[in-house]
């Protein structure tokens, strides 16, 4: 039995299972040792086999949550979000992930000055009224009565806003959105909002720079490749939000 084992597992694993394979190793193996040498070798391989055995069975049962998309179609699903599903919270622990990304980015001069403060649940009612959603879209009212933004996270900066500060707030905002949307949620970069009244409303102990709302994407968003640089304003056709996009031909001086 035990020389059957061994002999499986050889052709199995070293040399393939081929019917003259399986006679070669059924001569070899019986005919060349010594009875006490056969068994030694048998028991020594057998163990090594349920050993191996117990580990793939222990691999098999470990979960691995892996992510299968790509930057690319993170980037194409990154698209700015001005209508959010109300069914859908997001918790203080989603917003801290997106703020984990912050550690991982690039900082000018590794100053790292940026601050965040998190506002979701009832809070984000406060922060509503402060920003303004598709300024170049006013008949449309965006967003739309009960699809505000379900959280919001506010960037200040504990240095004086430089233009080194912004790069830094791009980056990281970037960095958030993109995980954002990894996390099956979407948001949008807003620059246009009331400063000192936002910063009155959070009681913020720093200058805000940005806000990003975030929330479940209730939108469809199109882009438009290769759109003429004179005519990039987005604009909105039976309830789908359009989005010109230069080409890379275009970008390239
Ligand atoms: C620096 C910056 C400021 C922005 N501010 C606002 C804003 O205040 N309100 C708004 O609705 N969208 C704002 N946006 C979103 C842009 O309108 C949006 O990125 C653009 O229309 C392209 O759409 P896309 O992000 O889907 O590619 C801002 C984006 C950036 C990068």
């Amino acid at each position: 039995m035990y020389v059957f084992g061994v002999q499986r597992y050889v052709l199995k694993n070293w040399i393939g299972e081929t019917k003259e394979n399986k006679k070669w190793i059924f001569d070899r193996f019986c005919c060349l040792f010594p009875a006490k040498i056969c068994n030694f070798v048998i028991v020594m391989a057998d163990n090594y086999l349920e050993k191996r055995q117990e580990e793939l069975a222990h691999a098999q049962k470990k979960v691995v949550k892996r992510n299968h998309l790509s930057l690319d179609t993170l980037l194409h699903r990154n698209r700015s979000c001005r209508g959010f599903d109300a069914a859908v919270a997001v918790t203080e622990a989603q917003l801290r992930a997106l703020v984990g990304v912050v550690p991982l980015v690039a900082s000018g001069m590794n100053r790292q000055p940026l601050r965040f403060r998190l506002v979701s649940g009832a809070d984000a009612a406060l922060v509503h009224p402060l920003v303004t959603l598709g300024a170049a879209l006013p008949q449309e009212h965006l967003p739309h009565p009960g699809m505000e933004p379900q959280a919001y996270i506010v960037v200040c900066s504990a240095v004086p806003e430089d233009k080194v500060v912004d790069i830094d707030l791009g980056i990281a905002a970037q960095g958030m959105l993109l995980k954002a949307t990894e996390m099956g949620l979407g948001g949008i970069f807003i620059l246009n909002f009331r400063k000192e009244a936002l910063r009155a409303a959070l009681d913020l102990p720093l200058e805000p720079l940005a806000v990003i709302g975030l929330g479940k994407p209730a939108e469809t968003v199109f882009l438009v490749p290769g759109a003429s640089p004179e005519a990039l304003t987005y604009y909105r056709r039976d309830g789908v939000h359009y989005v010109p996009k230069l080409a890379v031909d275009q970008l390239i001086v």
